[in-house]
């Protein structure tokens, strides 16, 4: 029998990767995606996946119990990647974040605590619930200190997950990411905020001083440590998924507006994210123990996802010119107009 894997959020960034990667790694497995498609979730992201055999789209909500129940009863593995994501809009209205976050994961685990014939449930969660690392790099051990309503909903769900390994003995894995990067993620995250205005000689808005440091990923990195913890991780466990790549924001602008081939004068200095996390860091020991090891070098790497948007214009240019939600979102945030609106508005 086919291997039959859940995955929620697949329209999103990460969930459509993790799709296409595992259509070339695993052609074999099923695969079910469900997601609400939201804002950030888009359809063009399964291109060439969509109407495949052994893939199902269900249009649906994690938090909605009859839609979920039946899909978990099916599925021998389970990745949890459904979320709102973007901290800036958390900390404008968090209401949604705690809906999806934590109430939807729990009712995922619920219908896992029903049916518990899923041999795996991965639990996507973040670097961003340990809160801001000065020095050192943060240990799957150490405490979470989250500081906004983003990473305080995902730390919500990621000791809920593990509650129903300790509580139920159901086989639940968490892994801890940190800031991806790659094709197909919404604009409103930096680095493809960046380079899409940048591509429209528009100003790339670097909130407070720009030394903020981040630790970046390629999302196909990602998705192998996620596909081997699906087989290898121990239950009850959490890992950490780092890219050991920790640059400041200023200098990734830099480099960005370097490939686009645009100049510096396009970063415009803005007032800083209340609570904005000054550092994060993760030691990912634990994870290379099981023979993982990022693949992708940043500066290649980030070559290639400025060639993904230059190459997508009509991906982004639909969302940055005919998104109403962005549009607003934009304005509201940074008080200023987004790109030109293809109407006219
Ligand atoms: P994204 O915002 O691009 O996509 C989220 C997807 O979830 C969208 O397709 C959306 O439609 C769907 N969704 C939202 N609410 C839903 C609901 N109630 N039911 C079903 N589907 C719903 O996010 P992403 O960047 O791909 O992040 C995916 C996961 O990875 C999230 O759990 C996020 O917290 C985690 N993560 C992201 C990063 C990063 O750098 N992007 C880093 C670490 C962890
Ligand atoms: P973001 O992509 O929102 O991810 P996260 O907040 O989850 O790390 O932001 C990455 C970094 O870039 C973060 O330090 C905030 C900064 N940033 C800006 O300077 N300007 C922006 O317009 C955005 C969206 C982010």
């Amino acid at each position: 029998m086919a291997t039959e894997i859940l995955v929620t959020g697949g329209a999103g960034f990460i969930g459509s990767n993790f799709i296409h990667y595992l259509r070339r790694t695993h052609p074999e497995w099923r695969i079910t995606n469900l997601d609400k498609l939201t804002y950030a979730g888009n359809l063009e992201n399964l291109e060439g996946v969509e109407g495949e055999p052994g893939y199902r789209f269900v249009h649906g909500d994690i938090g909605d119990e009859k839609t979920v129940a039946p899909l978990v009863a099916e599925a021998d593995l389970i990745v949890n990647f459904a979320a709102e994501t973007h901290v800036d809009r958390s900390i404008r209205n968090a209401g949604e974040f705690i809906l999806t976050d934590v109430y939807g994961t729990f009712v995922l685990l619920e219908a896992f605590r029903a049916n518990r014939r899923a041999r795996s449930f991965v639990q996507i969660s973040t670097d961003e619930v340990y809160g801001e690392v000065s020095t050192g790099s943060s240990k799957e051990t150490d405490p979470l200190m989250p500081r906004n309503p983003y990473s305080a909903s995902k730390a919500g769900a990621d000791r809920l997950a593990y509650s129903y390994f300790a509580t139920y003995g159901l086989p639940v894995v968490v892994t801890r990411a940190s800031n991806n990067y790659g094709p197909r993620q919404y604009p409103e995250k930096v680095i493809p905020l960046f380079i899409t205005n940048a591509l429209e000689d528009r100003p790339v808005p670097l909130y407070g001083d720009g030394l903020q440091v981040r630790d970046w990923i390629h999302v196909d990195d990602h998705c192998s440590a996620i596909d081997l913890l699906l087989s290898r991780g121990t239950p009850g466990e959490t890992y950490n998924v780092g890219g050991g790549c920790e640059v400041t924001n200023l200098d990734l602008t830099k480099r960005i507006l370097d490939l686009v081939g645009k100049p510096a004068s396009l970063i415009q200095s803005v007032t800083d994210r209340p609570g904005h996390d000054r550092r994060y860091s993760l030691d990912t020991t634990k994870l290379r123990g099981l023979g993982w090891m990022p693949e992708r070098r940043f500066d290649e790497g980030l070559a290639d996802t400025v060639a993904w948007y230059r190459a997508h214009p009509s991906w982004w240019q639909r969302i940055k010119a005919n998104d109403p939600g962005y549009r607003t979102f934009y304005r509201e945030h940074y008080g200023q107009e987004p790109s030109a609106s293809a109407s006219g508005t």
